[in-house]
């Protein structure tokens, strides 16, 4: 799709409330996948890249939460991602807070969401991840249902788990999402400690039944001190998991005075940019490169792509950036990534 073409379809799709745009965007996009039509596809940049043991077409991915229960998987991957996260799914299929839940925020290509896990359940992605095309690396990220107690979460991450195993490339546990009461609290040290090293337990018994090691990602927010984040990489480090995908949405909100930005729920793009690349600065310096990071949060330019690489991410993830400038963003990262990469080489 050319950008004229996608200005003019983003002018028709900011005229609808925020999620029926989404919904219809997606729709779209996967009729015109069905219908072999070639203007949706883009080149894919080609500048393969190994991290935590996986091969990648390129560095630039798609963030969870855009296809939680893998309906576009096809026509997602033509779009040039190196690699797409699925979910995140619960065990049981849920939906999510009352609408409104979505809000957008264009001065500052930003949204605001509190969705709150809407999706169809676990065994639902998995049907739809066992008829896809899968031509990419497909990650899978998972979560608790909103019923489950904290002090069980620990089993609903093991039942998305065993679900998932088979068909993830890696499999990523989201304790971020601002939207579930107490999720978050899976991030504080006695809670993390024994999730992860449950999760560390079930991959081992599953590797063995299935003979395959994939590697797990945790998801962490970007509302988080440096004590925090040093608690979070010893905890990766103890269970010897693979990889921190930093960030999820922030719950802070600049002194602005823009329409939406009082709206309870975590706040993405345009101003969430520098606090998640600030997060990922703050990872590698403790990590030395020794855990990888996938880059996440207000991608919506080439260049904040290339500076989460430049803190230390090796890939990056994009959400938020897509609805305001379309696919176009995708291929372009991926080449200034590639390109600064070459010079530097
Ligand atoms: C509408 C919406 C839904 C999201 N749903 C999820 C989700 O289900 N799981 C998750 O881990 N992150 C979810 N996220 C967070 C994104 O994956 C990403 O971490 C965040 O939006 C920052 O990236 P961005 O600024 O490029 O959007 C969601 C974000 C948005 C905007």
């Amino acid at each position: 799709m050319s950008s004229i073409l996608y200005e003019i379809t983003k002018k028709a799709l900011f005229r609808l409330d925020p999620e029926n745009a989404h919904e219809l965007a997606l729709w779209g996009l996967k009729k015109a996948d069905q219908l072999g039509l070639s203007f949706h596809k883009y080149k894919c940049v080609k500048d393969p890249t190994s991290v935590m043991g996986l091969n990648f077409r390129n560095k630039v991915g798609l963030a969870a939460g855009l296809d939680k229960n893998g309906d576009f998987i096809n026509c997602l991957q033509n779009l040039g991602f190196g690699f797409i996260e699925l979910g995140t799914v619960t065990p049981k299929p849920q939906a999510g807070n009352p609408k409104p839940r979505l809000f957008r925020i264009p001065e500052s290509e930003a949204l605001i969401n509190r969705l709150g896990f809407n999706n169809k359940g676990v065994d639902h992605l998995v049907s739809k991840v066992k008829i896809s095309k899968i031509n990419s690396v497909i990650g899978i990220n998972i979560g608790k249902n909103k019923d489950t107690p904290i002090e069980d979460a620990h089993q609903d991450y093991e039942h998305c788990m065993r679900k998932v195993y088979p068909l993830a490339d890696y499999i990523a546990i989201n304790i971020s999402s601002p939207n579930t009461e107490n999720l978050r609290n899976l991030q504080q040290r006695d809670n993390l400690h024994k999730l992860l090293k449950h999760i560390s337990e079930t991959r081992s018994i599953l590797q063995n039944v299935h003979g395959e090691f994939k590697p797990i990602a945790v998801k962490i927010a970007p509302d988080l001190d440096n004590y925090q984040i040093e608690s979070i990489v010893d905890a990766v480090r103890t269970y010897q998991l693979d990889g921190i995908i930093a960030t999820n949405t922030t719950v802070q909100r600049p002194d602005m005075q823009f329409k939406n930005l009082s709206e309870t729920g975590g706040l993405s793009g345009g101003l969430l940019t520098q606090i998640s690349t600030r997060i990922i600065e703050n990872i590698a310096n403790l990590t030395q490169g020794s855990i990888p990071i996938i880059g996440v949060g207000g991608i919506v330019t080439p260049q904040d792509a290339l500076d989460k690489i430049n803190a230390g991410a090796s890939l990056v993830q994009i959400y938020s950036g897509l609805i305001y400038s379309g696919p176009k963003l995708i291929k372009d990262s991926a080449q200034v990534i590639s390109r600064a990469e070459h010079r530097s080489a």
